[in-house]
């Protein structure tokens, strides 16, 4: 299967992200962190600045919320987006959540922080596009990867495979070109790398080379 590699530019100079979404113009999709300061402890940025990255690329914008009250933004967030992934762990109701991301024809997407067993999502997994499995705790970037995520992975895929689900398993925290294929061979197929692609001198090289090494497990 051919992996996707989603940069995040949570990594990237946003005095200038014009010129450095031009750097990654090769990637399957730009991952944008929305971060509200409550949900997790760091804030990025908001609608105005996700609407003008939106209009100086042509790659489709996945767009992952560490926001409260997803249900409040979510719509608006979805205008900008191919993909939205909002939180298990930030609303009482996932299912009104994925409701209201359907209802805009965007891509649904839903993650889980490293303490949510994966036992608590597999009730909503028929209702979603993709599953995000957070490999380290929401809110930095360039933590490292938790090791004991993978299990979760690999029961995301054995899930899927054993209940005739299409929903695809992305991962995101502590990327690199030394653990992909591990996380290919768990299960994963859709990667976020932040560090790993921008702290490459050659970004569009870094991000061959990520996609190159998960397809090829
Ligand atoms: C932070 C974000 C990640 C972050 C990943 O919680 O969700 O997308 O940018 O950064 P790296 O790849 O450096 O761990
Ligand atoms: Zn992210």
């Amino acid at each position: 299967m051919k992996a996707r590699i989603a940069p995040s530019i949570l990594s990237a100079d946003f005095a200038n992200l014009e010129s450095e979404l031009k750097t990654i113009e090769n990637a399957d999709m730009i991952h944008v962190d929305i971060m509200d300061g409550h949900f997790v402890p760091n804030m990025t940025f908001g609608l105005p600045v996700l609407k003008r990255i939106s209009q100086v690329t042509t790659v489709p914008l996945d767009v992952h919320l560490m926001i409260e009250n997803p249900e409040k933004w979510a719509v608006n967030y979805a205008e900008f987006a191919y993909s939205l992934t909002f939180h298990y762990e930030s609303t009482d109701n996932p299912s009104s959540v994925i409701e209201l991301i359907r209802s805009t024809g965007k891509r649904v997407s839903m993650a889980v922080k490293p303490g949510t067993p994966f036992s608590a999502t597999t009730g909503l997994l028929h209702e979603l596009d993709m599953l995000l499995v957070m490999t380290d705790e929401p809110g930095f970037g360039g933590q490292g990867l938790i090791p004991q995520t993978l299990e979760k992975v690999r029961e995301a895929f054995s899930f899927r495979n054993s209940n005739g689900l299409s929903y695809e398993i992305q991962v995101d925290g502590g990327v690199t070109t030394e653990n992909i294929q591990e996380l290919s061979a768990a299960g994963a197929d859709t990667f976020v790398a932040g560090t790993a692609v921008f702290s490459a001198i050659d970004r569009h090289s870094s991000i061959e080379k990520l996609r190159l090494l998960a397809s090829t497990v």
